[in-house]
């Protein structure tokens, strides 16, 4: 129907606008009726659950391949064994529907197993980042208020570091990983090893599909870990729900197909890599390709002996493959898209020539973000952007996303004298805010588990009339009069590092507590030749202290995730504040690593494991793309 009257407006539009516009909004339309189409048939059917997206499959084409993984095949029907033995086990250790079970797994087919298996008996997993140990990982065990912990042998070094405190708080810990599904020789110090021998005494028949039954669109599905705003990581709660929105209509916005192959070395336990690329994947019944991770000296072999179609990526991995030099298959592929987030836009005209790739398939959201932005891009006219509505849809379908006008110096929304929000004029960068429902509503936040404070930080109210609710994003995006939208920057307390949020206030509370320290500000800075912001801190030491630079270290990594310690250190005489006593961070993150005024100390940097000074020949180091941080 929507197809018959965007066909008959098209005409006129057509003229006036590029035809990418046209096609990138035919697709728009295209997703939202799939999304659409496939919910209404999936909750008539009481078939909610997501398990059912993999069972469905498991059930008409058990023989196909659904993963491969270092060259060898999994087929569907082999996994679904694996995973109801799994299932079984766990059942019998009493889980039951709705109980978080927290797993650690790396990226190998004994995720998968593992995920279905909790999945499949109603539970809900929660995907721990396998990067943690010691405060962060403790902190996301206990967040997800669970009483199960499954790791892969392979973190047992960093799951020891936690293993005593979780366990004095109730939580049983269970080895189950690569080595101990496919070399059976595993025992682990920490707790009982799942090995064949072990799980062999379970069924590998179904579990009782009543499990998964008579659940809503709203019942949480897992949780996804997130680095938020202030404290450590948020336990972003994922409902069966969302993947409406990003398997189908993520499906039909990158025109993967069933004949597609898809390569994922994005780490499974974040939502690109488990959402986007398994999930895309899954719905169409395509084959997916895993890898440990990224490695640019294997990414051509990889691509070109699996005959990869699509690639999902993040924009460091782009980087990564053009700053190489060029490899033999580099151009010998079947590589037709690549499908991601946060290409630098100064990369894709370039990415796409020098590796002769036809369609790049740009989308923009947050894990726990209630909708996004997409860009179908096939040409230089659409490049950059991080988000496309066209005409069509901007005048067919009511559009969720708002810029407002931002404070540049506190970085809250600007009211007018009514007291509601501003929204920017074309090309005026401002934050994008998502529309919500009222209570009760489809289109939600979804929220974080267990942590209201969190959940309320993350919405803004009486933003155009009295009692909305907007999702904020914390990004600072422009929109073009071609409805094109391009990425600006992070606000102020959270940057991006390596793929990661680094939440400023979380790396402030660890700096300040350390002794010799009264004041810090932490902010991101741009680097030359790097995407996101490098951790930087402006330092005011107690009166008469000096600073320990290597223990300073020490004392970071054994409380911060790797991505979020300072890379940059510099001392201030004072921490200037704002209007609402706030610090303010703008200034210096301007001033960077580059414009640090003469009269003050040099600034500092991370190497070796403590802070050196940072001269001017390390920065032309840096800037010629000699030294990665
Ligand atoms: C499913 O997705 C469509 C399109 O994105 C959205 O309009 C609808 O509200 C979603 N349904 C649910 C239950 O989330
Ligand atoms: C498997 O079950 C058998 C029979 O119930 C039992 O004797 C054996 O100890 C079990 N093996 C393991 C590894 O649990
Ligand atoms: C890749 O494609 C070639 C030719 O189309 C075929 O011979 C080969 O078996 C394929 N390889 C895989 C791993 O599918
Ligand atoms: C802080 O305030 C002082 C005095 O107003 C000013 O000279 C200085 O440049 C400010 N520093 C920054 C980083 O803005
Ligand atoms: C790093 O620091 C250690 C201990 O301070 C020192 O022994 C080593 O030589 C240093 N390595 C480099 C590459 O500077």
């Amino acid at each position: 129907m929507l197809g018959t009257v965007a066909a008959a407006v098209l005409g006129s539009i057509y003229l006036a606008e590029s035809q990418f516009s046209i096609r990138n909004d035919l697709r728009h339309f295209r997703s939202v009726s799939t999304a659409l189409k496939n919910h209404g048939s999936v909750e008539r059917e009481d078939k909610i659950h997501l398990y059912y997206r993999f069972r469905d499959r498991a059930k008409a084409t058990p023989h196909n391949v659904f993963l491969v993984f270092e060259g060898r095949s999994y087929t569907y029907r082999e996994l679904e064994l694996a995973s109801n033995r799994l299932a079984h086990w766990l059942l019998d250790q009493k889980v039951k529907p709705q109980d978080v079970v927290c797993m650690m797994e790396q990226n190998h087919p004994t995720f998968f197993i593992t995920f279905w298996a909790i999945l499949k008996i109603g539970a809900i997993p929660a995907l721990i980042n396998t990067n943690l140990n010691e405060d962060a990982l403790l902190h996301c065990l206990f967040i997800a208020d669970s009483r199960f912990f499954l790791f892969d042998p392979l973190f047992e070094a960093q799951v020891a570091t936690v293993a005593d405190t979780a366990r004095e708080k109730g939580m049983k810990l269970y080895a189950y990983g690569e080595s101990t599904e496919f070399n059976s020789m595993t025992t682990s110090t920490l707790g009982l090893a799942l090995t064949p021998n072990v799980l062999s005494n379970y069924s590998d028949k179904d579990t009782d599909e009543s499990l998964l039954r008579g659940i809503t669109a709203l019942t949480p599905g897992m949780l996804i870990y997130t680095s938020g705003t202030t404290g450590f990581p948020k336990a972003a709660i994922v409902q069966h729900a969302r993947l409406n929105g990003t398997m189908w209509a993520n499906s039909v916005l990158s025109g993967i197909s069933k004949d597609d192959t898809s390569y994922c070395c994005l780490p499974l336990y974040h939502s690109a890599g488990l959402f986007m690329a398994t999930h895309i994947t899954l719905s169409v019944g395509a084959k997916l390709v895993v890898a440990r991770k990224f490695s640019v000296t294997r990414f051509w072999d990889d691509v070109y002996t699996n005959n990869v179609t699509v690639f999902f990526y993040i924009g460091e991995l782009c980087r990564y493959l053009m700053n190489r030099a060029p490899h033999p298959l580099e151009r010998k592929h079947k590589l037709h898209t690549v499908y991601g987030n946060g290409m630098p836009p100064e990369l894709w005209n370039k990415f796409r020539k020098r590796f002769g790739i036809k369609n790049i398939a740009e989308f923009y959201g947050a894990t726990e973000g209630p909708g996004g932005t997409f860009n179908y891009n096939q040409g230089p006219k659409t490049a950059g952007a991080v988000g496309h509505l066209g005409p069509l849809v901007r005048r067919f379908l009511r559009s969720d996303l708002k810029i407002i006008k931002i404070d540049p110096i506190t970085e809250e929304p600007v009211r007018n004298s009514k007291g509601f929000c501003v929204e920017c004029k074309y090309d005026e960068p401002g934050e994008l805010l998502i529309g919500l429902d009222g209570q009760g509503g489809r289109k939600r936040f979804d929220g974080y588990y267990k942590n209201k404070e969190a959940t309320e930080k993350k919405l803004l109210y009486n933003v155009f009339q009295k009692n909305d609710r907007y999702f904020r994003s914390g990004d600072l995006i422009r929109m073009n009069s071609k409805g094109l939208f391009y990425f600006m920057d992070r606000l102020g307390d959270t940057f991006r590092w390596h793929a990661e949020n680094v939440a400023t206030t979380e790396v402030s509370q660890v700096v300040v507590k350390y002794p010799s320290i009264a004041e810090a500000n932490v902010y991101g800075v741009k680097v030359p030749g790097h995407d996101g912001r490098a951790g930087m801190v402006a330092l005011i030491l107690h009166q008469d202290k000096a600073l320990d630079f290597a223990d300073f270290y020490q004392y970071l990594a054994k409380r911060l995730p790797k991505y979020a310690i300072p890379l940059f250190i510099r001392f201030v005489p004072s921490m200037n504040l704002t209007g609402t006593m706030k610090i303010q961070k703008m200034a210096f993150r301007d001033q960077g690593i580059d414009k640090v005024p003469e009269n003050e100390q040099p600034i500092y940097w991370l190497k070796n494991k403590t802070y050196v000074p940072f001269t001017a020949e390390d920065y032309a180091q840096v800037a010629a793309g000699k030294h990665k941080l």
